[in-house]
């Protein structure tokens, strides 16, 4: 038997939260290939990296297909990164209430929510977790430009292409600490993973995490 709210006219399902929508399909799609992208970019770019973790070049179909492959997935990461950001930016925007839930860190890993101001869609952590993706993704494709010798050998030194590598490596390597720090958050706060598969979260998810957020959009209602 379907059962509808008096006021609304929704459909309410007796026993099953109550799910407030946080991405369309289209965000989720783009969201899943820029992780796809950075997942293979980083074991291509570590297969290329040290002797030692040459062996990863099997995945890609040997050394020569891994060097060929690795800047095309760099461009293509660049451009669904870029659509993220036409998406996000404008949520990420740093906040009166973000200095002070940075400040309150220890609350935040000690559990302690009660103890955090309200937050709209994302978080201290998430906003820097997003800008330092912005801004490593420009370093590593401007790098990475410099260094593909396929195409662009004649526009840099030798001296310039020997910094371009290091500042490569090192936004890298950066880049997937930002990335474990990403999805060990989107594990750790339970109900996360779901905003990313699904597209909903539960109204408690939403009263607990970002308050804000939920205020804003019951007063759009
Ligand atoms: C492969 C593992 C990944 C997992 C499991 C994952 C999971 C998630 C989840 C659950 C959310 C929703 C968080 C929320 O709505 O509160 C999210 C958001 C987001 N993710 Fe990922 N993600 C992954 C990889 C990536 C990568 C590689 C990038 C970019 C290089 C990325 C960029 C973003 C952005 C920009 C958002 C929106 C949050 C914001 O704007 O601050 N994700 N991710």
């Amino acid at each position: 038997m379907m059962a509808y709210d008096v006021e609304s006219g929704d459909q309410v399902h007796p026993g099953n939260p109550v799910t407030v929508d946080r991405y369309t399909g289209g965000a989720r799609i783009n969201h899943w290939i820029t992780a796809t992208c950075l997942v293979l970019l980083a074991l291509s770019g570590l297969a290329l990296f040290h002797p030692s973790l040459f062996f990863l070049t099997g995945l890609f179909g040997g050394g020569q297909t891994t060097r060929a492959i690795h800047p095309w997935l760099g461009v293509i990461l660049f451009f669904s990164f870029g659509g993220l950001f036409i998406r996000f930016w404008r949520a990420n925007l740093w906040k009166a209430e973000d200095g002070t839930w940075m400040a309150r860190l220890r609350d935040v890993l000690g559990g302690h929510e009660e103890r955090l101001p309200e937050v709209g869609k994302y978080n201290a952590g998430q906003k820097v977790v997003f800008w330092s993706m912005s801004i490593l993704i420009i370093v590593l494709i401007c790098s990475g430009i410099l260094i593909w010798d396929q195409y662009f050998a004649e526009f840099s030194t030798v001296e310039t292409k020997r910094f371009a590598v290091l500042i490569h490596a090192l936004a890298a390597v950066t880049i997937i600490c930002v990335w474990i720090v990403h999805v060990y958050a989107a594990i750790w706060v339970r109900g996360t993973i779901g905003a990313m598969t699904k597209g909903r979260v539960t109204g408690g998810w939403a009263w607990r995490h970002h308050r804000k957020w939920l205020r804003e959009l019951v007063g759009k209602r």
